[in-house]
């Protein structure tokens, strides 16, 4: 069996260097075998559960994606409304009937901490989606390979996580999964958007530099990799807060002027207002690559999870 097998994947903290070099060099493998055209069936007979109780366009797509490219199939509850859930039906009895039709399950869930408890309640798979404003693993994971692969190397990068970081769940797992190399952060966010102390603490305990600032100009002329992130609107209790914080940090094509010449701009996307578009054709403008490096990095999880890579 292999390192990973039986795991859940909730949080990116969760993860020893070899098991990330492990499904680095997996997805490597993967998307080096779909470029060439080869027709996988490494989870032919399994059956993947997307239970996605909050909106998603690629964390889901891309999951089926894999599933599908890896020769599986796909069971989907694509929003709350359509399942069971919506008559009141709990986390945990979902996840026990969801247990009887697939053989890994991938869950995104408004609440902190959901991801744990479905894992709890089944002895199948459990593979964090997004669990409010927690943690993205998943993305994390991606957004890693998508580093690796515009920048050449990881260590020895400036890495600048920008937005709204006290509420983004993918800033919250990058950070700590990036804490696994010699990097250096800048944290850029209004003050009441500001990363939580917690993850800072963890984040320098493991030994990496992190500096806080405001300012997006900084940023754009000190970092390597500049991570860009929606204000998260639906973490808002006060609309008038989000109204007054929503358009803290807009990056347009001429702030890049500053910027080192092999620059990397990366989004989780979905973008709002916060990369104007005339950014998209600039050479370091990752996003849709990293949207796509889902697939690889999902396959390889699912993979490596059901003992099948
Ligand atoms: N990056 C990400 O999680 O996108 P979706 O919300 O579309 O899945």
């Amino acid at each position: 069996m292999g390192k990973l097998s039986s795991k859940d994947v909730l949080r990116s903290d969760q993860f020893s260097k070899d098991e990330i070099t492990l499904i680095l060099e997996t997805a490597r493998r993967y998307e080096a075998a779909v470029d060439a055209g080869e027709v996988l069936d490494v989870m032919k007979g399994k059956v993947l559960s997307t239970l996605f109780f909050e909106p998603s366009t690629r964390t889901r797509l891309s999951f089926e994606t894999a599933m599908l490219r890896l020769g599986g199939g796909v069971i989907t509850v694509a929003e709350a409304r359509s399942s069971s859930a919506a008559k009141g039906e709990s986390l945990h009895d979902t996840i026990k009937t969801v247990e009887g039709y697939a053989d890994v399950i991938v869950l995104r869930h408004p609440q902190i901490g959901a991801a744990k408890e479905a894992a709890e309640a089944t002895h199948r798979p459990v593979l964090n989606a997004g669990d409010g404003a927690g943690q993205h693993p998943t993305q994390s994971l991606l957004d890693l390979y998508t580093i690796l692969k515009e920048q050449g190397k990881v260590d020895g990068l400036r890495i600048a996580l920008t937005g709204d970081l006290k509420n983004g769940r993918t800033v919250h797992s990058l950070a700590l999964l990036l804490s696994n190399y010699d990097v250096s952060f800048l944290f850029v966010a209004p003050d009441a958007l500001k990363m939580p102390r917690e993850i800072v603490e963890q984040v320098k305990a493991a030994g990496v530099d992190v500096a806080e600032t405001d300012d997006l100009a900084t940023a754009i002329r000190e970092a390597d990799v500049l991570y860009m992130t929606r204000i998260q609107k639906e973490r808002f209790e006060d609309t008038a807060e989000y109204d007054r914080l929503k358009d803290a940090f807009i990056l347009r094509r001429a702030m890049l002027s500053e910027a080192k010449s092999n620059f990397t701009i990366m989004h989780p996307l979905p973008r709002v207002n916060e990369i104007e578009t005339d950014v998209d054709d600039h050479s370091g403008a990752a996003y849709f690559r990293q949207s796509a490096n889902g697939v690889p990095i999902r396959m390889a999880l699912l993979a490596l999870v059901t003992g099948r890579a």
